[in-house]
């Protein structure tokens, strides 16, 4: 007996592209990369990097963030969980920008570069500059032995295997997941963080996987969904507090794969700009769960519906308000503030994907875009 399968066919697994097999592989992936990192008991974590260099780490008065593309939406994850677990400033920076303006940077910055490839010039330039001017260098990383962890000082390797999809999926879930134990592994060592918060955080990112696991189910819906945005030209993504990088993390999928025009925004400042281009027109996919700011979101989509704006809601399991003045509603589990990036970026992933699929995109391969940047 034979399969009538070419070899594109089984490296996807049975799925029709690289996103979507890279999208469910989720779960698996961030299980990865938690492994031996989280202990068994799901109370502690431990990053070697922190081992080795303990007072380099503990002492920084900076960290200073640089990345480009979905990396850097990581990043800004990154910075209001460092900031609010460890209290250390952080900054988050184009790398592209930083390279090339002289930038305040030395030796008691700790500099955190991340890039799925590890080959980004744009970050590979800046680690370089930020070396020669004595700061201490953190790489967060998935291709392993690539330039960039060669060229720092210590790292954490996100561990997601190989990503082909152009458009990042589960490197960025991976990056955020390191991101997430280094700021609670910073924090334990510093003190910064009470015991029974570190723990009730450790023990919940542990819970992640599996949260995952479980909306993924959502995929039916929002396939079915994504045929009725196909007209639009442009698309509004709205969150505030930790939702607001994975607005512009949903904005960036969608114009990426399916060539629609799309903006995240934070959600106040609408009103200071975005606002303006409401019609019917013009879809918007608001982040308005229960954490965050439930109330100012809700009088957002208020303004967009008396606008005849068309609504996405990504809302919290069992939501009854924002469920009735919304055109649509995708539901996310309950889980922390803080952690809350990790499921509501899966719905978005999947929006993107199918409107590019209902629109005919190549959505692995989409026009004019590279997987890895490795020239200016
Ligand atoms: C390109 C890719 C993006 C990626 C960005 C940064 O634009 O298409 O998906 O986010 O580069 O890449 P890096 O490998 O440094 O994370």
């Amino acid at each position: 007996q034979t399969v009538d399968m070419n070899l594109g066919q089984i490296e996807k697994g049975g799925y029709p592209h690289f996103m979507l097999k890279e999208i469910f592989e989720q779960p698996a992936c961030l299980t990865n990369c938690m492994r031996g990192r989280i202990n068994v008991e799901h109370d502690h974590v431990t990053l070697s990097a922190l081992i080795d260099h303990r007072s380099k780490l503990l002492n920084a008065k900076r960290i200073i963030i640089v990345a480009c593309g979905t990396s850097w939406h990581a990043g800004l994850i990154g910075k209001q969980m460092i900031e609010t677990f460890c209290r250390i400033p952080v900054e988050v920076e184009y790398a592209s920008e930083f390279r090339y303006r002289n930038p305040v940077v030395g030796e008691s910055d700790v500099v955190i570069a991340i890039s799925q490839s590890g080959e980004t010039a744009d970050t590979l330039a800046a680690v370089e500059l930020a070396k020669s001017r004595g700061a201490f260098i953190y790489g967060i990383c998935n291709a392993i032995g690539s330039s960039i962890p060669r060229a720092t000082d210590t790292g954490t390797y996100i561990h997601v295997g190989p990503e082909i999809g152009v458009a990042s999926t589960k490197a960025f879930t991976g990056q955020v997941t390191v991101l997430t134990m280094f700021a609670l592994a910073l924090a334990d060592a510093k003190g910064t963080v009470s015991h029974d918060e570190y723990v009730k955080t450790v023990k919940e990112l542990a819970q992640i996987p599996a949260m995952i696991k479980d909306l993924l189910k959502v995929n039916d819906q929002i396939a079915d969904m994504a045929r009725t945005f196909t007209y639009a030209r442009n698309f509004l993504y709205l969150g505030r507090g930790f939702s607001y990088p994975v607005a512009l993390e949903g904005a960036l999928k969608l114009k990426e794969i399916s060539y629609i025009h799309a903006e995240g925004y934070p959600a106040a400042e609408m009103k200071h700009g975005p606002i303006a281009l409401i019609d019917s027109d013009m879809p918007v996919v608001a982040i308005a769960t229960h954490n965050g700011m439930y109330e100012k979101v809700r009088s957002n989509i208020q303004e967009i519906k008396a606008r005849q704006g068309r609504v996405i809601a990504i809302v919290t399991k069992g939501d009854t308000t924002i469920s009735k003045i919304a055109d649509a509603v995708i539901e996310l589990p309950d889980t922390m503030d803080c952690l809350e990036p990790l499921v509501a970026t899966i719905p978005l992933q999947l929006l993107a994907y199918h409107i590019a699929v209902c629109k005919g995109k190549d959505v692995d391969q989409p026009r004019n875009l590279a997987k890895s940047v490795t020239v200016e």
